[in-house]
C-alpha cells in the first residue's frame, strides 16, 4: 500500500471517533446545497472520501438522492453504517457492509440489485464501501460526483489521474463538486493529535486538467469563506462531453 495512504487510513482510523462527534454538530455546506440544487430529481451520487457520511452524504439522501459512498476507513464508514438493534433494515445493511471489510481492503461489492441501493438505518438510500478511489470500479454512471476535503489527501504522483477518472464515472451534463489545495506540493498535517498527508497541483494545472477531460468550470474559488472555515480551493464543473 502506498505510504501517504497507509498514513491517513490508520489516522483517520484512529480519529474517526472525535470526527464522527465533530461533524454531526456541523450543518452542510452551502455548497453541498447549491451542489444538491443542480442535480436531477432522485439522481445517483458518488461521495469520495464519504467519511462517516455526515453531514453530507445523509443530507443528499433526505433530499432523494441515491449516495454511494467510498473511503478508506474502516472506523470512518463504520461510524456511516451504525446500526439500530431489532431493525431488520439495518440487519441486512449491516451484513453487505461487514463482507465488504471482511474481504479486506480495496474490495468492491457490487450490490445485487446493480444501483447498489440498500437501506442503511442512518442514512436511507446510501451505500458505503470500504475503496481507494484510484481502485474504484463503478457499476453505474452518476449524476453527480463530490469529494469534499479528500483529493487532497491522494498521493502527489496521482493527482493528474484524478480528473480522467471522475469524468469517466460522470454522466453527460452531470455535475463534479469538489475541495483542494491551490498551490502545488506535499506536506503532512496535524488533526486532532494524529498526523495526515496531503498534496496538490495549483489551480492553474487543475483548470487545465478539467478543461481537457471533457468538463466547463462554473464556479473556481481560492480561499472560500464559509462560517468559521476556510477552503484554499473550491470547484463546481459541469461534464460537457
Ligand atoms: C477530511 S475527511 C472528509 C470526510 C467527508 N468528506 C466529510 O466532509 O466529512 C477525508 C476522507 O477521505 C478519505 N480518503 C483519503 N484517501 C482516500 C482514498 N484514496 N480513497 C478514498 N477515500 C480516501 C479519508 O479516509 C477520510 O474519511
Amino acid at each position: 500500500m502506498d505510504e501517504s495512504k497507509n498514513l491517513n487510513k490508520e489516522s483517520y482510523n484512529k480519529i474517526a471517533e472525535q470526527w464522527a462527534e465533530d461533524r454531526s454538530r456541523i450543518s452542510v455546506s452551502k455548497l453541498v446545497v447549491d451542489f444538491s440544487q443542480k442535480i436531477k430529481q432522485n439522481g445517483n451520487i458518488l461521495d469520495i472520501g464519504c467519511g462517516t457520511g455526515y453531514p453530507i452524504a445523509k443530507y443528499l439522501c433526505d433530499k432523494g438522492f441515491f449516495v454511494t459512498g467510498i473511503d478508506i476507513s474502516e472506523n470512518m464508514l463504520k461510524k456511516a453504517g451504525e446500526q439500530e438493534i431489532n431493525n431488520p433494515a439495518a440487519e441486512q445493511r449491516g451484513m453487505l457492509f461487514s463482507r465488504g471489510i471482511g474481504l479486506g481492503f480495496n474490495t468492491f461489492i457490487t450490490a445485487p440489485e446493480g444501483r447498489g441501493i440498500k437501506p442503511s438505518p442512518r442514512i436511507k438510500n446510501a451505500n458505503f464501501y470500504l475503496c481507494d478511489f484510484f481502485e474504484f470500479e463503478p457499476i453505474e454512471k452518476y449524476d453527480g460526483i463530490i469529494a469534499f476535503d479528500s483529493f487532497f489527501h491522494f498521493p502527489k504522483e496521482k493527482q493528474e489521474g484524478i480528473y480522467k477518472k471522475v469524468s469517466d464515472w460522470l454522466n453527460i451534463d452531470g455535475y463534479l463538486l469538489f475541495t483542494h489545495g491551490k498551490e502545488e506540493g506535499e506536506t503532512k498535517g496535524s488533526m486532532f493529535g494524529e498526523t495526515f498527508y496531503y498534496s496538490a497541483l495549483n489551480t492553474e494545472k487543475v483548470h487545465e486538467l478539467l478543461l481537457q477531460n471533457g468538463f466547463e468550470i462554473e464556479l473556481s474559488i481560492e480561499n472560500y469563506k464559509e462560517n468559521d472555515t476556510e477552503r484554499d480551493l473550491v470547484i463546481v464543473a459541469k461534464k460537457r462531453r
